[in-house]
């Protein structure tokens, strides 16, 4: 196993192990990458300010979300095509998300069937739904996803149609053969993503299936179609979360898809404050995006998230060393968040407090 200290560089340990074009997909973002980039600089411009003499000689890192109760405030984010890092996939990141004690979103387009990642997880994960031009398709997916346990439907809310990743185009991206989206095999010609000579396979596969139609009237639909609760992922304004508190959404997570979407948006820490304001007590808030340490959890949470999502480190630890390497990335975050919690004089989370950061 490749040993790793923290979660910033292991973003260069897991380059030689995947395919270019497969590393590239992982680590990219829309055009010229400012806000993949924003992202985690962001953080590093909030400053922290301890409180002294507090007794944090028992620390507890626990949360509860959605009526779930999670070992630390730390989920890992939705992501496609897993087994493009490891044959394992999702079920390896399945596994070491349970044996941490926290949460797991699946993604649409996972490449492991939804029942069989359901089966791995203790906790009932989350699933994030893509809603389809083929609206039969989209119901019977989420048909499933009811059918099986899932614990909450995330609807992805940043993605009408798929932002340009230059280094997709420039490879010419397209998963590699055994690879699939395993949620649409029983569908009519969904397998598989296609190919093709001009474009990044993904993009004319959201191009020629994805709904870029959807709008708030849809969550009523949504909602009959799978009674789970429901979160939407890429909200970014408080006007936007205070609508979705008003049409009974159980969540929001703030995020711009890791920079994936639309480049130059506002990085996620400094979007996060006003939308949970907007929210209040009325759902609680997320955020993903450059959460690589624990510090950035500790901010996070100071300033308003109930907890975050991770998303590429967890790709690198799986492209490293499987589920080992996913339960080691979670646990050096969670380790991470003690120490900084420690450090701030919070015993719990619930003593993170906005007065614990300046921004
Ligand atoms: C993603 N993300 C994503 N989001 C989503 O809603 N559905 C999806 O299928 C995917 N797929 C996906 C694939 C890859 C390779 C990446 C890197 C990301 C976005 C993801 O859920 C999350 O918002 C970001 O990855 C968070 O940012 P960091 O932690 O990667 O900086
Ligand atoms: C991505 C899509 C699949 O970010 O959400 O690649």
């Amino acid at each position: 196993m490749t040993t790793f200290v923290n979660l910033l560089e292991l973003e260069a340990l897991a380059k030689p192990r995947l395919p270019i074009a497969v590393f590239d997909y992982f680590a990219g973002g829309a055009h010229d990458e400012i806000t993949l980039g924003a992202n985690r600089h962001a953080y590093d411009a909030i400053a922290l300010r301890p409180r002294v003499l507090v007794d944090v000689s028992h620390r507890d890192l626990s949360t509860t979300l959605l009526g779930a109760t999670l070992a630390f405030p730390v989920l890992v984010a939705p992501m496609a095509l897993q087994r493009m890092a490891h044959t394992d996939g999702e079920l390896a990141t399945a596994r070491a998300v349970t044996s941490l004690k926290t949460l797991l979103t699946v993604s649409t387009l996972s490449s492991v069937t939804a029942e069989d990642i359901r089966a791995a997880c203790a906790l009932a994960p989350w699933f994030q739904i893509y809603v389809h031009q083929d609206r039969a398709l989209t119901e019977a997916m989420l048909a499933r996803v009811s059918a099986c346990g899932y614990g909450a439907l995330v609807l992805t809310v940043d993605t009408p149609v798929l932002g340009r990743r230059e280094r997709d185009v420039r490879n010419t991206f397209q998963p590699p053969p055994g690879v699939a989206f395993a949620n649409m095999m029983a569908g009519k010609g969904a397998a598989t993503t296609g190919s093709s000579d001009k474009d990044s396979a993904l993009a004319m596969y959201f191009a020629a299936r994805h709904d870029a139609s959807v709008t708030w009237k849809d969550l009523a639909w949504l909602r009959r179609v799978c009674p789970l609760p429901l979160v939407l992922k890429g909200v970014m304004r408080g006007d936007d979360a205070k609508r979705a508190a008003d049409h009974g959404v159980d969540a929001v997570i703030v995020s711009n898809h890791g920079g994936r979407q639309l480049d130059t948006a506002v990085p996620t820490i400094r979007a996060l404050p006003e939308v949970a304001e907007a929210a209040g007590s009325r759902m609680p808030v997320l955020v993903d995006g450059g959460v690589r340490r624990g510090t950035d959890v500790l901010k996070a949470l100071a300033l308003g998230a109930r907890a975050v999502l991770v998303g590429r480190p967890v790709l690198w630890g799986l492209a490293l060393d499987g589920e080992a390497g996913v339960a080691r990335v979670l646990t050096t975050l969670r380790d991470e968040l003690d120490i900084a919690m420690a450090l701030c004089g919070c015993a719990s989370v619930a003593d993170i407090e906005r007065d614990l950061v300046v921004t």
